[in-house]
């Protein structure tokens, strides 16, 4: 999809395909699409957002591919909502950082409601390892009419000095950050005291390799060392374990939701934590019991925090 080259074009492209949007989505698909499901994005009310994003065909329709991810980032910043609802109330300008942003999705569907949801200014600045995908993210932007509101850098998440960072973060958002990516936003939220940190974890493999090194042992969970799939299954369940009392520790209040459901993807686990009066110690003694009683392989997290 080109982007329009100049901003009169691009106008034209948004007004033609709003008109469009508002054609194809009528009462009878926007329900069939949702089935009662309450979604901040609706996709006859975003189609400039939605096509930037490649969620939407030219004809303003979804096709089957793109549900699952539309979905996905709507119930993430869905299940956000009254967290963002305070940020607003505490913040006159919201900042926010997407932590290993991919191509954008979610960075520009946060500055899609700061702008013409909640109507509430929001600076938000996405960052990925992949100058590929940032060089995707900047067209995204450009077409989705919202320079200005997002942002987008090149920079490994442990090594943001790089980059030009808001000194006040009052969020850290990461969805499906890689592995220890997402203890890398973790501890980023920690480190610049960011209210929310808010995360959607994929492919905890640390514990896992930890364990690998075990499976000749004869632990107590040496059955599950020796099995290289639960050895997987059960790191992703207890690294998120580990990483909810590590931020309790560090003083946040944390949850853990599905917050879509698994048809949609395995990888459903959203922790939320949220800034709170300080620092749990009893946390930090569960986490080195949990640590102890699960062969010892703890997350480099805990040292950086
Ligand atoms: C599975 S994708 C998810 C992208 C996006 N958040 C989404 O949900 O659409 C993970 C992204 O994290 C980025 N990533 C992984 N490790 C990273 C790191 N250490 N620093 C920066 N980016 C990282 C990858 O380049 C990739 O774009």
């Amino acid at each position: 999809m080109p982007t329009p080259r100049t901003s009169r074009t691009r106008d034209r492209w948004a007004l033609e395909l709003e008109a469009r949007a508002r054609a194809h989505w009528t009462a009878a698909r926007t329900d069939e699409l949702l089935q009662g499901k309450d979604v901040l994005i609706r996709p006859g009310d975003a189609a400039t957002l939605l096509r930037a994003l490649g969620l939407l065909n030219a004809d303003a329709s979804l096709p089957p591919a793109q549900v699952r991810k539309y979905f996905q980032i709507n119930h993430m910043v869905g299940q956000l909502r009254l967290t963002f609802e305070e940020l607003r109330a505490r913040h006159a300008t919201i900042r926010l950082l997407d932590a290993g942003c991919g191509r954008s999705y979610l960075t520009l569907l946060l500055a899609w409601c700061g702008a013409h949801v909640w109507r509430h200014p929001i600076e938000v600045l996405g960052v990925d390892r992949n100058p590929a995908v940032i060089e995707e993210c900047r067209r995204r932007t450009e077409l989705a009419q919202l320079d200005g509101v997002a942002r987008f850098e090149v920079a490994a998440l442990d090594q943001l000095d790089a980059i030009d960072v808001p000194a006040e973060l009052h969020g850290v958002i990461a969805l499906h950050a890689c592995d220890t990516a997402t203890c890398d936003a973790i501890a980023i939220g920690v480190a610049r005291r960011a209210e929310l940190v808010a995360v959607a974890p994929c492919c905890q493999a640390e514990l896992a390799r930890g364990w690998e090194a075990l499976a000749d042992g004869q632990g107590d969970l040496a059955p599950i060392w020796r099995t290289p799939h639960l050895r997987r299954e059960t790191a992703a369940h207890l690294t998120d374990a580990m990483r909810m009392l590590l931020l309790r520790a560090a003083g946040y209040r944390t949850t853990a939701i599905e917050f879509i459901p698994s048809e949609h993807t395995r990888k459903n686990t959203l922790i939320r934590a949220v800034r709170g009066d300080g620092p749990d110690p009893a946390a930090a003694s569960e986490y080195d019991t949990l640590v102890r009683a699960t062969g010892g392989v703890g997350l480099a997290l805990a040292k950086r925090l």
